[in-house]
């Protein structure tokens, strides 16, 4: 073992520790009636995160507000009273990720903004990323291990089943289930 490079990178792994720790706490100093779990990893600018009143997000989760791959516009507001589940994945990517208030996310529900260039002839690590994020109405309940992918806007009092892969629009009070997420059903008064 090479104790220089053994030593390089502990130093980088407390490093990158030091800063998720530092962007989680400037997230807790900025909304005092948040709960973010002590193992919430919160990656990249926690300015571009916005809160509304009592959001929780429980851990282990990660808030990824990183850009890259040509895209600058990453930005992640979670309404007042939404409740985010462990084994949270959200992930800006460059572009504007909002969910309403009063949402329910479910254990391991991933949201990604934007997807990488997959055109042929060129590593895919190498193109450059393209989408325009991901919108969640308010009321609505993302149920577990679901995946919601660039450019889905999910309408107000929408309902997504377990295991499904959202895409494109979801009218507001729609049923969703499977991959690709299609409506079986809408909530009914009563
Ligand atoms: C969405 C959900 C609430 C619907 O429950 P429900 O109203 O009892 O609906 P039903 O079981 O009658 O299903 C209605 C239709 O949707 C389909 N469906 C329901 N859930 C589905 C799923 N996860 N994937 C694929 N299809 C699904 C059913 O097969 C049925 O289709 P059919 O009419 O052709 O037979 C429930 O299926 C679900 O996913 N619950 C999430 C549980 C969870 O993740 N909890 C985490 C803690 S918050």
């Amino acid at each position: 073992m090479n104790p220089l490079g053994l030593a390089r990178s502990i130093a980088r792994d407390v490093l990158a520790g030091l800063k998720e720790s530092r962007a989680r706490f400037a997230l807790l100093a900025a909304y005092p009636t948040a709960v973010i779990g002590r193992d919430v990893r919160v990656i990249g600018d926690a300015s571009r995160i916005i809160l509304g009143e009592g959001v929780a997000v429980f851990g282990p989760s990660s808030l990824v507000v990183t850009d890259g791959g040509g895209l600058t516009g990453s930005r992640l507001e979670i309404g007042a009273h939404t409740y985010v589940g462990e084994f949270a994945n959200l992930r800006t990517a460059g572009t504007p990720i909002t969910i309403g208030a009063h949402c329910l996310l479910a254990q391991n529900v991933t949201i990604v903004g934007s997807n990488h260039g997959t055109r042929a002839g060129t590593r895919i690590v190498d193109q450059p990323w393209s989408g325009d994020g991901v919108e969640v109405g308010d009321d609505v309940w993302i149920a577990s291990n679901t995946i919601v992918v660039a450019g889905a806007r999910i309408g107000s009092g929408a309902v997504i089943a377990a295991n499904s892969v959202v895409r494109g629009v979801v009218p507001p009070n729609a049923i969703m289930a499977g991959s690709p997420a299609r409506q079986v059903g809408e909530r009914q008064a009563g």
